[in-house]
């Protein structure tokens, strides 16, 4: 997927609309380091931004609508303000599914009684769609983002990103928890989010030196709307209420390993995942955060075998990129990242040997899967940002500096 330079964007902005755009924002996607299907379990994440992102350049218009253009789709759509406001999310029936996500932000964000300014802008995106980097929280944060600097809103990021779930909740039908719009909201440069969804509290945890975060894109693809992700969760809210918790995180490990014996499968594996991943994603913290990558490294490679065989939401092509991954030296442990049914695999790799890393496992997957597989080392960055327009020339780098090993 090429990546955005802002510069185009600007320059796609005026041969549109003959008139300079005001503002350039951002809003990233993610790679989940660990704590995997916890977050609307109210337990644990610990994900970060990444450089691959939606973008959206803009300019203000004062007629109470917003008119966008996708380069990716090469569509358009445009919508009243009022309307979306009065619009019931069971009425959300737009034929282009990111155009959904603008009208479900500006729905969300006035449920809060924010009164919105609307504007013309031009998006486009190069976080892969459907592979499990949350392209879609990417797009609904920079949403936000463009409405809050059209109209003046504080960015308050957690609030934000309850705003852009209840969006995703409620108009697109994807039962997502919190994480994807939190770390897009609130991530910083160079730092992992532990992120305590039961509490809504985070902590910023440094990547140590050394380490390389690297994404495998299996190349398959899976759309949560169609997946059995509501699924998942709907079997999670069972397994609590057999065992007479509003939440699963609610239960320390021993009080499930007690307890246990009264589920009926598959809801004692899948709260088995739930609860050993809230357990691992506090080890790998503290390991992380003690400079420790071979511990943080076996937690990953546990995390995986308990998504694989618990919760039952990993692939044959998943698996064997994480079989691949952990096979290089260099590898401190691979896992499946997001969702899960397709989509990337995650690798903490000693940074110097990271590039070779990455063409002997595309290399290896290539030939075993007959697939090509993407893999690149991705840089840890900021969450949502936004810039005048007229810097457009200065945040190019961040678009254009490719980390694409192959
Ligand atoms: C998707 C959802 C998240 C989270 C992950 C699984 O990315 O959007 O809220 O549940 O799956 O950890």
């Amino acid at each position: 997927m090429p990546r955005v330079s802002p510069a185009k964007l600007v320059d796609a902005f005026v041969a549109s609309f003959g008139q300079k755009p005001t503002w350039i924002v951002r809003a990233p996607g993610r790679v989940n380091l660990i704590g995997e299907h916890t977050d609307y379990n109210g337990g644990f994440v610990l994900p970060v931004a990444i450089d691959r992102a939606a973008w959206i350049v803009l300019r203000p218009r004062s007629d109470g609508r917003v008119w966008a253009e996708s380069l990716d789709f090469h569509a358009a759509t445009g919508f009243s303000l009022k309307i979306a406001r009065e619009l019931t999310p069971s009425t959300r029936s737009h034929p282009l599914a990111w155009a959904r996500y603008l009208e479900g932000v500006a729905w969300s964000l006035q449920q809060e009684a924010f009164a919105l300014t609307g504007w013309t802008g031009v998006i486009r995106g190069d976080v892969p769609i459907g592979a499990g980097l949350s392209s879609s929280a990417a797009i609904e944060v920079a949403t936000a983002r463009a409405f809050a600097t059209t109209s003046v809103l504080p960015w308050q990021p957690v609030r934000i990103a309850q705003i852009c779930q209840r969006a995703e909740n409620a108009w697109v039908g994807v039962n997502c928890g919190i994480m994807d719009q939190w770390i897009a909201a609130a991530a910083r440069a160079g730092h992992a989010l532990l992120i305590d969804c039961g509490r809504l509290q985070s902590h910023e945890v440094p990547i140590p030196r050394g380490v390389a975060v690297v994404i495998l894109d299996t190349g398959t693809r899976r759309d949560l709307r169609d997946s059995s992700y509501n699924q998942r969760r709907q079997e999670c809210e069972e397994a609590a209420c057999l065992l007479g918790v509003k939440m699963l995180s609610e239960l320390s490990w021993e009080e499930f390993q007690s307890r246990q014996a009264i589920l009926p499968e598959p809801y004692r594996r899948r709260a088995r995942h739930v609860i050993s991943e809230n357990k691992r994603t506090l080890e790998a913290t503290q390991a992380m955060r003690a400079g420790n990558v071979e511990r943080f490294g076996r937690l990953l490679s546990e995390s995986h075998q308990s998504l694989r065989d618990d919760f039952e939401v990993s692939s044959p092509a998943l698996n064997l990129m994480v079989e691949l991954a952990e096979s290089e030296s260099g590898c401190f442990g691979a896992r499946m990242t997001g969702a899960g049914f397709g989509g990337c695999a995650l690798a903490l790799v000693a940074a110097d040997r990271a590039a070779e890393f990455a063409e002997r496992v595309a290399a290896q997957y290539q030939k075993q899967a007959r697939c090509e597989a993407k893999v690149y080392v991705c840089r840890v960055t900021d969450g949502a940002q936004v810039w005048p327009a007229a810097e457009a020339e200065n945040v190019a780098c961040l678009g254009d500096e490719s980390h694409t090993c192959i």
